[in-house]
């Protein structure tokens, strides 16, 4: 049965005792039978756990994929998908439905198209998946908990500071309607990583004073204007080619600091046990530089301090050719860590002997674990502080100038436009020339 969305569980459960001696009750099972936040607390194992996909691509199958994998926790269905783009969400069907057939449930009319699909597909499940582009993520964030749903997100959570407010709100909501909610920042789940950073906390290497982060690779897929406009045959509303080439717009991806640089920064946070205070960086765009590169730089260098005074020197670059190194390492008063290498280097070496479990999937399987024990969990605010910290190292390189976090949260800048739809006008346009505009440090305001 489905409960209105603004009720805690302590009012649900209120609410179904008098619905169960009344007749009204008849009337709410107009849905799928989703699961209420104290069924959680009872026969777990046997209840079915239904799941909504938003954001049918890539990770989006992935995410699926391994939530359903989660089936030996209990019985579990995928019954609902929404996405902007019908050929995206068949692909995404059509590759689950040969993986899980048994756990595939999504005919025509739990198959949702368009920008406010997400809010059809979310009413028919208990956990829903969102794995869109970051931009879309707050939005959907705050409908899923406003229905009382538990979450999977992917990073980054947000594109702007505007965004990240509103995920910290809603992450507050979650919390007091004991919603559980997983963020794909998984290297939190994987054993090794785990394990040395409880070392570096036990104070293997003393106390940590200086860090670095690194994602130093190339550019990753990108949809070219003449390619697609010749797939399908016509040409696109400026809004299609942001969304279908959309790693390449800030105000959707957050550029690729937020977007694949952001685990890197998080692990730091978590070696810190906090988040950066301000940042100076510097970044822009040499290598890569053609219309469909859109606004976002390909290569960035920040320092972001600490509390304690402690820096992070951070680079992510996407310039093939150059010294690739995706990593994150630690030195301490008395030795220095490998962080993705797992290893400690102080009076006794140390190195993890194993991962563990495919982080992807384990954190799922905690997740969904949470979820049927009904235990605390909620991993938003992590999520929302470690995408501002992208942001924040984003907002110091663009602008070229210092910049403190409380600043940077409170930025009246919203990437976001207003409205979308296909015809609805985009944040940036392309000039006479087809190219689009960069952040010039030094000039572009940011907060
Ligand atoms: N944790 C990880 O290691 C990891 C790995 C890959 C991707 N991701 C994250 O997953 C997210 C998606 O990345 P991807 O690689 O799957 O991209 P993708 O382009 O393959 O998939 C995005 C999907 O969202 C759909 N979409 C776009 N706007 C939408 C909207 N407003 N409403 C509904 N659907 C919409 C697209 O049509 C597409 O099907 C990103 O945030 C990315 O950072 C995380």
């Amino acid at each position: 049965m489905n409960e209105p969305s603004d009720l805690s569980p302590s009012d649900v459960l209120s609410r179904r005792h008098f619905l169960k001696k009344s007749s009204a009750a008849m009337a709410g099972g107009a849905l799928l039978g989703t699961l209420t936040a104290e069924r959680f607390a009872h026969a777990a194992s046997t209840d079915e756990l239904k799941i909504a996909l938003v954001g049918c691509g890539g990770r989006g199958g992935g995410a699926a994929s391994q939530a359903l994998n989660t089936s030996n926790l209990g019985p579990i269905k995928l019954v609902a998908m929404a996405d902007v783009h019908e050929d995206r969400m068949q692909t995404t069907l059509g590759n689950l439905s040969k993986q899980h057939a048994a756990r595939v449930d999504v005919p025509k009319e739990r198959q949702f198209l368009g920008f406010d699909a997400f809010e059809k597909a979310i009413e028919h499940a208990d956990v829903v998946i969102l794995t869109t582009p970051p931009g879309f993520r707050p939005m959907m964030f705050e409908a899923a908990v406003k229905a009382g749903k538990n979450v999977f997100m992917e990073k980054p959570v947000a594109s702007d500071a505007a965004g990240v407010r509103r995920v910290l709100a809603a992450a507050e909501e979650a919390k007091k309607k004991n919603l559980k909610v997983g963020v794909g920042l998984q290297r939190h789940h994987n054993a090794g990583y785990i394990e040395t950073i409880k070392r570096v906390h036990d104070g293997q290497i003393g106390d940590v004073t200086s860090m670095r982060a690194f994602w130093n690779g190339s550019r990753p897929w990108q949809k070219k204007r003449s390619d697609l406009e010749k797939q399908y045959g016509r040409k696109l509303t400026e809004m299609e080619y942001q969304l279908r080439n959309w790693y390449y717009f800030t105000w959707i991806c957050g550029d690729h600091i937020a977007e694949q640089h952001i685990h890197n920064l998080d692990v730091i946070n978590w070696v810190k046990k906090g988040y950066p205070v301000k940042a100076r960086g510097m970044g822009g765009r040499e290598i890569t530089n053609s219309p469909d590169d859109g606004e976002i730089y390909d290569h960035f260098a920040c320092q972001f301090e600490y509390e304690d005074g402690s820096i992070l020197f951070s680079e992510c670059r996407q310039q093939p050719g150059a010294w690739n190194n995706v990593n994150e390492y630690a030195v301490g008063t008395k030795g220095r860590a490998d962080l993705g290498g797992h290893k400690i280097f102080a009076a006794e070496n140390w190195r993890a002997k194993s991962e563990g479990k495919d982080d992807y999937q384990q954190e799922h399987d905690d997740l969904f674990a949470a979820i049927r024990d009904n235990k605390e969990y909620n991993e938003a605010f992590n999520g929302a502080h470690s995408t501002m910290t992208a942001i924040l190292g984003r907002m110091a390189a663009y602008s070229g100038k210092e910049i403190e976090m409380q600043a940077a949260l409170n930025s009246k800048i919203e990437l976001l436009p207003k409205e979308l739809g296909w015809d609805k006008p985009t944040p940036v346009n392309p000039g006479a020339d087809g190219y689009y505009q960069r952040a010039v440090p030094g000039k572009t305001a940011v907060l």
